[in-house]
């Protein structure tokens, strides 16, 4: 007998790629009315699991109960027509097109039943009755390319809530909201809670799924490891169930090695298109910076002036003493500078090329031998990065669109580690990255700070900036409203400068 409040079943669930097992007789049971967390560290099955579910990808075994009855969906088309909807990790919009197109693409209000003729009208009024039901307020005529990610991510949960869905699938939802969007997004899913819709829920961020979900699964190498009541877990006993063993520190001991040589300084930096006003700060070589702030405190668009990838209004940057000018990114990476930019998947991914490829692309002189490359040159340092931050793949071969999305962050981390900059700009480096993968990237970044290396890291996690950096700056309103110590502040002391001019 199906416990009564069930409405999704998978049991035994297996699928194979070529060169890995992604499943291995998983399973998970969501019930009607309740948050359901999937966890897993980077490429433990959880993306492909409800990829299974929603008809992208067919099973190898298993079965999948809808209601107590056995389904098994061809495609994502059937899913939606089935009651069940999926936010995906990675966004894949019509970007030319406009909010209320992608919002109902595929499923036109048709002026004559049968004819390709779409209703303007109906569907402008369909899209507002959607927005204003979730309270979003975005233009329904606007062009997706000239929205921010956070607001094109609305858009798609807002989609998906719109199919009336009994279950619907979030997969990393926040990892390109702003912190007001997130308090949106849990009112949203609140709303559907109470419609007795059943949600799964997957993040790698702890606190999220502490404070809204009811029940947590973890899955380890494709298989299931636990499911329990999200009151009875700790955030320790959930990464021991991922890792399969306890972390006794989150981040490793700060490098220290701070020389009292500034290798950076930046006078009165002011963007032309941004609120970015009056940036002056130092680094020294060795030093961690990190740069704390809310949301659009000007914390992207400072590391982005310096890089040069946004036009600057006024303002200096000097390394070593020097005047550099840093119009564009070539000249910033001529000049010894990196930037790891927030938006990877949008704008770091090379999906048709394989992991090697991605990997060495940015530090190619380094692999010359005589005139042509070495490939065994390139296989070496690409093995070295694949190692350092356990890269889960079968080859490096392998084409980069078949890792997981947090394993993608990493070959893109990793290249820009291969330019050996003498400055690395990082914009929240471990998005979307499980918590024992963070662990080995904040090795990397002490290790390049140990070797004299400098490194400034946006950051919206506190604990992170504290635990990894050395000194902070805050940003507030576009301007840097303070700077402390990060061995010896508070988060009540980052806090109050954040809102200084907010
Ligand atoms: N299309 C594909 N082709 C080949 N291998 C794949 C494909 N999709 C997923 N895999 C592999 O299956 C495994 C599970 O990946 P999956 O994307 O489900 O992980 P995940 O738990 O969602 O991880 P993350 O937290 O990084 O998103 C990984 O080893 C991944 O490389
Ligand atoms: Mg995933």
């Amino acid at each position: 007998m199906e416990e009564q409040n069930v409405l999704l079943r998978m049991e035994g669930i297996c699928k194979s790629f070529p060169g890995v097992k992604a499943l291995d007789n998983a399973q998970l049971t969501v019930k009607a009315g309740t948050v359901h967390a999937l966890m897993g560290e980077n490429g433990a099955g959880k993306s492909t699991l409800m990829k299974c579910l929603f008809g992208i990808y067919s099973k190898d075994a298993g079965h999948i109960y809808l209601e107590g009855k056995e389904i098994e969906f061809k495609s994502s088309k059937e899913a939606l027509d089935n009651g069940v909807a999926m936010v995906h990790q990675e966004l894949n919009q019509a970007l030319k097109r406009t909010v209320m197109d992608n919002l109902w693409l595929g499923r036109y209000p048709k002026v004559v039943k049968h004819l390709p003729l779409v209703s303007d009208k109906q569907s402008y009024a369909d899209t507002l009755r959607v927005f204003n039901e979730l309270g979003l307020k975005v233009n329904p005529r606007q062009v997706m390319s000239t929205m921010p990610v956070s607001q094109r991510q609305m858009v798609e949960i807002a989609k998906a809530v719109s199919f009336n869905s009994k279950i619907i699938v979030f997969d990393e939802p926040t990892s390109s909201l702003t912190e007001t969007e997130v308090e949106h997004l849990f009112q949203i899913i609140d709303m559907l809670k109470k419609r007795g819709c059943g949600i799964v829920y997957i993040s790698h961020k702890m606190e999220e799924i502490l404070r809204i979900s009811d029940e947590v699964t973890v899955m380890r190498d494709g298989q299931w490891v636990a499911t329990r009541p999200a009151k009875e877990l700790t955030m320790e006993e959930i990464i021991r169930l991922m890792v399969g063993r306890p972390l006794t520190n989150r981040f490793p001991p700060k490098s220290g090695n701070i020389s009292d040589q500034d290798i950076l300084r930046v006078e009165g930096l002011t963007a032309m298109y941004s609120h970015l006003k009056d940036a002056s700060f130092t680094l020294k070589r060795g030093e961690i910076l990190g740069v704390a702030g809310l949301d659009s405190s000007g914390r992207t668009e400072l590391l982005e002036n310096i890089f040069g990838n946004a036009t600057r209004k006024s303002g200096k940057i000097y390394k070593d003493g020097h005047l550099v000018a840093n119009k564009n990114p070539k000249d910033s990476i001529k000049n010894g500078f990196a930037l790891l930019t927030e938006e990877r998947r949008a704008t770091g991914i090379l999906g048709i090329l394989n992991i090697r490829e991605n990997t060495v692309i940015s530090s190619l002189k380094k692999y010359k031998s005589g005139p042509l490359l070495s490939d065994k040159k390139m296989a070496e340092a690409t093995s070295k990065m694949i190692n350092a931050m356990h890269i889960k793949t079968p080859s490096q071969k392998t084409k980069i669109s078949a890792l997981s999305g947090g394993n993608q962050q990493k070959v893109i981390f990793g290249r820009w580690m291969l330019t050996s900059p003498d400055i690395l700009l990082l914009d929240e480096p471990t998005r979307g990255i499980d918590v024992g993968a963070k662990y080995e990237i904040y090795e990397l970044i002490q290790d390049l700070a140990k070797s004299g290396k400098s490194v400034v890291m946006v950051s919206s996690e506190m604990p992170e900036l504290l635990g990894v950096c050395d000194r902070i700056i805050v940003m507030s309103g576009g301007r840097i409203a303070g700077e402390v110590d990060a061995n010896n502040t508070s988060q009540e002391e980052i806090m109050t400068l954040a809102a200084k001019y907010a």
